[in-house]
């Protein structure tokens, strides 16, 4: 069932998904993201049926492996292999043998001994996926390494503005708040661009990388400005724990600086869409009253997060001799 839905598009062309991992946006084609997107897609409808449940992997088995705490996407990845039928283990670093000093490379090995098909890993130093990836059969997925990428975030947060808006294409999103600190910031930029959307980058100049207009995007440091010309506010959390030392003067400042609340998004477009990948600061970078309104999309963009990793999952584990929806 599932792959017959997977492999009905729009399209008679056809891409044939080769990659064993998922560990960035950088490196995937806008013919790749629109894959995965249109797979995201297909896989949507599955959650809204009685029985919620396809064979798709059905004899894989997952791992998820998170050293840094996780609401959603640890739990929408295990939701994800259990409506695809996989079977999905659990490992927090603090209860395995990495606590005892076994490395992270010696766990995977001996885990991929017990013919594991499928890595998902949550990391705080970036590269970690990537070192796995290099050395492991089995296929990694990045569900965000330290303020490097976190790519199924930014293409859940793709699929919800293609969702809302009915294109990406042309759209000014800004993205505010601790962009320094941001993996979701860095894989929305590369996801956003190459589907040709302008991003702005606005926060106070100790959250923004200098030179960060070398990426493609615009940087401002006028919150105002950023609000009024976006199609998207995407907002971002101050990651305390990712500073070595105190970057705002307090979250008050912030807040009074940056913060999106009722007053500031008056100078809105209209039919703004109000982001935000969780967890969320209230009061801090945006007031309930926002969060909670009508032009928020925050837990559409968390019910997409299944429908994006059902379809990671399925391409990495799953087909890889599928042939799924590719652009005309
Ligand atoms: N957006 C996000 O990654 O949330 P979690 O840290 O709860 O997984």
């Amino acid at each position: 069932m599932a792959d017959a839905a997977v492999l009905a598009g729009p399209s008679t062309q056809t891409l044939q998904w080769t990659k064993k991992d998922l560990l960035g946006l950088r490196e995937l084609s806008a013919e790749e993201i629109r894959a995965i997107l249109a797979t995201a897609e297909s896989f949507r409808e599955i959650s809204l049926r009685p029985i919620k449940k396809v064979p798709a992997l059905r004899g894989r088995t997952v791992v998820n492996l998170f050293f840094e705490p996780s609401t959603r996407t640890r739990i929408s990845f295990e939701l994800a292999a259990k409506r695809l039928s996989a079977d999905i283990i659990n490992i927090s670093a603090s209860s395995s043998s990495l606590a005892k000093g076994e490395t992270i490379l010696d766990t995977i090995k001996n885990l991929e001994a017990l013919k594991i098909d499928v890595v998902i890993i949550r990391h705080a130093a970036s590269g970690v996926p990537h070192l796995l990836a290099r050395h492991v059969s089995a296929s990694v997925i990045n569900a965000g390494d330290g303020a490097h990428e976190h790519p199924t975030q930014a293409l859940l947060d793709l699929l919800t503005i293609q969702q809302k808006k009915g294109r990406l294409d042309g759209l000014r999103v800004s993205i505010i708040g601790d962009i320094a600190h941001s993996r979701v910031a860095r894989s929305n930029i590369w996801g956003l661009m190459k589907l040709g959307a302008a991003v702005t980058v606005c926060g106070p100049p100790t959250l923004i990388p200098p030179h960060i207009e070398q990426l493609g995007v615009r940087a401002t440091y006028d919150v105002k400005e950023a609000i009024r010309e976006a199609d998207v506010l995407m907002l971002l959390r101050i990651q305390h724990e990712r500073q070595e030392a105190a970057l705002v003067p307090s979250l008050r400042e912030y807040r009074l600086r940056y913060g999106l609340d009722r007053e500031r998004l008056k100078g809105a477009k209209p039919e703004v869409l109000i982001m935000h990948p969780g967890p969320i600061n209230r009061g801090v970078e945006m007031d309930s009253s926002v969060a909670d309104g009508p032009y928020s999309v925050i837990l559409d963009q968390v019910t997409n997060g299944l429908a994006v990793r059902m379809a990671v999952l399925y391409l990495v584990a799953g087909t890889s001799k599928a042939e799924i929806p590719a652009d005309e």
